[in-house]
């Protein structure tokens, strides 16, 4: 409420002090609310006067002011002779009550009657959007990312494994701590995520977001095959490599299977460029350079051994 008085008399002091109002200069039309997601714009027709700048004024009346101080106005400093057509409301309207609002517009030293707002403005109308959600598994690791919509907004969180939809599990969250654990996840089954935003200040709900699904990553039984796969890679390799070392020649040796790659190899704890490029856009490239997988790597590299093997299945699960 003070801070309401100070910006009422910040307001008296900056507008101009103008005599009367001009009638040959129109109140400005078409006075409307935008409101989405708790953020409140007023806006209206431009009021056309060939060759000057036309300011305009809004002014709000709360239940408060209507009801106890005497039908009084209350300016919006921030819209008090502004040149847009449009004036952000969204601090004056802090309650959840109806709203008058009206604006009138200046020339020089002409000024026009006020235009009022039809109706009473209420911000339990506010269009709410469902949240913009993104559904990540990292490993076995259900998470969720909303974005950020201010702490006015509270969102709730459903998830479900796909073909169990009555077992439905809910989330409230309160503060967005950019990404959320939901819930650990089974190998195999798709698990689904959806959300909607919840405005506790109007006890009302957005729409659901688009359902996204996902399913568990690298699970164990793929390490498993991987491993399988990987050791009769080995027994075929350590069948052949030391026939062709024998057989080849000596730089083969040296550029293939130098002693000093192999530790390098199962210690990196990053892929090689080339790993990297394979995975992203850069497809095409990908394609012109030698992309290993790093089972595939690590045959290629290694010389058999029982130990190195073991060393890798390790690091890998
Ligand atoms: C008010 O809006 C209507 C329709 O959008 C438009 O035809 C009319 O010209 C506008 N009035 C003013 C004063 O701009
Ligand atoms: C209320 O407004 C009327 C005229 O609009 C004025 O005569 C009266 O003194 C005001 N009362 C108070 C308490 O401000
Ligand atoms: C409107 O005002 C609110 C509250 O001050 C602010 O959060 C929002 O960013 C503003 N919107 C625009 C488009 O200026
Ligand atoms: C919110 O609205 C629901 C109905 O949509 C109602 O059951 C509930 O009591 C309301 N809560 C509050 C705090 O007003």
């Amino acid at each position: 409420m003070a801070l309401k008085l100070i910006s009422f008399f910040l307001c008296a002091l900056i507008a101009p002090n103008l005599t009367g109002e001009d009638t040959s200069l129109p109140a400005p039309q078409n006075i409307s609310i935008l409101s989405t997601n708790m953020k409140h714009f007023l806006t209206w027709s431009p009021v056309i006067v060939q060759g000057e700048t036309v300011r305009y004024s809004v002014e709000f009346q709360g239940e408060y002011e209507r009801d106890y101080a005497n039908e009084s106005w209350i300016p919006i400093c921030e819209c008090s002779l502004i040149t847009a057509t449009v004036c952000n409301i969204t601090e004056d309207i802090s309650a959840t009550v109806a709203y008058n609002l009206r604006v009138r517009a200046d020339v020089g030293a002409r000024r026009s009657e006020w235009g009022t707002l039809k109706g009473f403005f209420n911000r339990i109308t506010t269009s709410l959007t469902p949240p913009v959600m993104k559904v990540i598994a990292a490993g076995y690791h259900l998470l969720v990312e909303l974005e950020d919509m201010g702490p006015a907004f509270q969102f709730c969180v459903l998830y479900w494994k796909k073909g169990q939809e009555s077992r439905m599990q809910q989330k409230m969250m309160k503060e967005i701590s950019s990404v959320v654990h939901l819930d650990t996840m089974e190998a195999g089954p798709d698990y689904c995520v959806k959300a909607q935003t919840y405005v506790e200040a109007i006890n009302r709900s957005s729409s659901f977001s688009q359902i996204q699904c996902v399913r568990a990553q690298g699970s164990r039984s793929m390490w498993l095959v991987t491993a399988l796969i990987s050791s009769a890679g080995f027994a075929v390799a350590a069948l052949i490599l030391p026939f062709l070392t024998w057989k080849k020649s000596k730089v083969f040796q040296y550029s293939c299977c130098p002693d000093a790659v192999l530790p390098d190899t199962l210690t990196v704890s990053e892929p090689p460029t080339q790993l990297i490029l394979c995975g992203s856009e850069e497809a095409e490239q990908c394609d012109l350079m030698v992309c290993v997988t790093p089972s595939e790597e690590v045959l290629r590299l290694v010389m058999p051994s029982e130990e190195v093997l073991r060393l890798w299945i390790q690091e890998t699960l």
